[in-house]
């Protein structure tokens, strides 16, 4: 059977087919109305588990975009930051992953305090979040060394769910990104 995870949405190909993916509500201690596609979901439940064992607290961040949800983004971003870091680090509407709904940006909880983006810096838990996301069937979609291929900067919290842990071990394995996988 076909996966009908392992889709391509980046910079040249917008997001078709929203609707093959069923959304369900998810329970995060940062936000109550985040959504992400059902098997997303539940992987991503699985991996927070491991993590935690590990002694680390993270929660999504941001599940499924609309595309009006995203151009908010786009524009929040573009204020604080301008339009060179936005082209870098936000996609356009209806070029972003996370309009399938097999896209999440994670966040750390510490001591009270939620870090997302930028202020997890050098935090341990991206290692091991890096190190361990594939065994649940994740990918670290925009890895430092490959702005060249993904179009975007390094986004360590930004995960991509490909339906298949075999395949995400893989790629992990490789040092590839997505587009380097679906190439060959
Ligand atoms: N931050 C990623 C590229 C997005 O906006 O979809
Ligand atoms: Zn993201």
């Amino acid at each position: 059977m076909e996966n009908k995870y392992l889709i391509l949405v980046n910079k040249e190909n917008p997001m078709i087919n929203e609707g093959n993916y069923e959304k369900v509500l998810c329970e995060s201690i940062y936000a109550s109305d985040r959504t992400l596609e059902k098997e997303t979901y539940e992987q991503f439940l699985k991996l927070q588990d491991f993590i935690r064992e590990q002694g680390y607290t993270i929660a999504i961040e941001s599940g499924y975009r609309s595309s009006e949800y995203q151009q908010k983004v786009w524009d929040e971003c573009e204020k604080l930051h301008g339009l060179e870091h936005t082209k870098r680090f936000v996609a356009r509407p209806g070029y972003s992953e996370h309009q399938t709904g097999l896209a999440v940006d994670f966040l750390l909880y510490e001591n009270g305090v939620f870090y997302e983006d930028q202020k997890m810096k050098n935090h341990p838990v991206l290692k091991i979040v890096a190190d361990n996301a594939h065994k649940f069937g994740f990918l670290v979609r925009y890895p430092k060394d490959k702005e060249s291929i993904t179009g975007y900067g390094y986004e360590p919290w930004h995960l991509r769910y490909v339906g298949s842990c075999d395949i995400a071990k893989e790629i992990y394995d490789k040092k590839i990104c997505l587009e380097e996988y679906l190439e060959r």
